[in-house]
């Protein structure tokens, strides 16, 4: 059935090619509350199907810009696109879940009162068996008929959770949303991020469990005195290797072969080498013949990557004041905007940790 060709039609064809827009995509994030600047130039995409994790110190500015996000707080600046639509489209709100940092649901409601009232809230209709199958994705089916004012807070937390998912969002933004969970809610949670990445649901993953960021997450934004102080993918990130060597009879020719190998720490007999990201295969066995042909006694060589823990305390430490790159100052918007203070340049110093001395 081929009627005649509209300009709609052409459109649509030269639309239909494009990649699809990001999930978020913001820029030039501004907010400040009476005097204090709590978001200053934040920019940041999440793209389809991916997990970013937000991450950043008490008062960073995560939940300040998950609201400019949702339209919940009017943004001083900056601009904001959902699944490629301005934030304030319905059409695009529709599509959005969300589980706030602090919330309270009515509490004279049954949990599936509180999913059919949102589902209502969304303009969506989702059948009744398929809101109880939510409800049992967050561990609360057999209590669908009990009133939340009695919930205990991780219930609480999991109805949030049910209620952030049901109406079949496009993109989920959860502020906290383990906070209250036992370890066994926590893992759940993981895996039902990782089911909503493999239908291709984009999530931004707000949570101070770094590990558990560390688990889900593609890529990673850290916030700090409302600046983006660093980001990139986990791989980015954590490329630092660490090499845990165990040694001894190790001489200054030695101990300076180390510290050639990239920033050196030492505690005793253990030594901890940060290597280059962009490893040569050659590096590891080259330094251990070297440190043989010294008269070193190699006790144990042991290949390691640093957490993304110590790497977030490595950049907050640092922090924006001492040189970090700021959203709008960075050129590669996919790559690691690199602290200066970061590992490479620390490798070409190859300088030992503060309170070692080289001798
Ligand atoms: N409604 C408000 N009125 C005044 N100041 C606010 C308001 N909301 C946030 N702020 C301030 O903005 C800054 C950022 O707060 P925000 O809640 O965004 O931080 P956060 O990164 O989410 O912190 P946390 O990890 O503790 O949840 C803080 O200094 C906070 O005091
Ligand atoms: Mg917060």
């Amino acid at each position: 059935m081929s009627g005649p060709v509209t300009r709609e039609d052409g459109a649509h064809e030269v639309f239909a090619d494009l990649p699809p827009s990001p999930a978020v995509w913001c820029s030039g994030l501004h907010k400040r509350y009476k005097r204090r600047t709590a978001v200053d130039g934040v920019s940041f995409t999440v793209e389809r199907g991916e997990v970013l994790g937000l991450l950043g110190p008490n008062g960073a500015g995560k939940t300040s810009v998950i609201k400019m996000l949702l339209g919940l707080v009017r943004a001083d600046a900056g601009e904001v696109l959902l699944l490629g639509r301005r934030a304030a489209d319905p059409n695009a709100r529709a599509r959005v879940g969300y589980l706030p940092e602090l919330f309270r649901y009515q509490p004279w409601l049954s949990a599936a009162e509180v999913l059919a009232l949102h589902v209502r809230l969304a303009g969506a209709t989702v059948p009744e068996q398929e809101r109880r199958d939510c409800l049992a994705l967050v561990g609360l089916a057999d209590r669908a008929g009990d009133r939340v004012g009695g919930f205990s807070k991780g219930m609480q937390q999991r109805l949030g959770l049910a209620v952030a998912l049901v109406a079949r969002p496009e993109l989920v933004i959860l502020d906290e949303p383990t906070s209250a969970l036992d370890p066994l809610g926590r893992a759940d949670v993981r895996d039902l991020l990782l089911s909503l990445k493999a239908r291709g649901v984009a999530v931004l993953l707000n949570s101070h469990l770094i590990g558990e960021v560390e688990r889900v997450c593609d890529r990673v934004v850290i916030l700090d005195k409302g600046r983006v102080a660093a980001s990139g993918t986990l791989p980015e990130l954590l490329g630092q290797r660490e090499l845990r060597l165990r040694l001894d009879a190790v001489g200054p020719e030695a101990e300076a072969r180390l510290a050639a190998a990239g920033r050196l720490t030492r505690s005793g007999e253990g030594y901890a080498v940060a290597l280059p990201a962009e490893l040569d295969d050659a590096v590891v066995p080259d330094l251990v013949a070297d440190l043989v042909r010294l008269g070193v006694r190699v006790h144990a060589v042991e290949p390691g990557r640093i957490s993304l823990e110590e790497r977030l305390l490595d950049i907050l430490r640092t922090g924006p004041g001492a040189g970090g790159i700021r959203s709008e100052e960075r050129s590669d918007e996919a790559g690691l905007r690199r602290l200066p203070g970061g590992l490479s340049e620390r490798s070409e110093r190859s300088q030992l940790s503060p309170g070692e001395e080289q001798r």
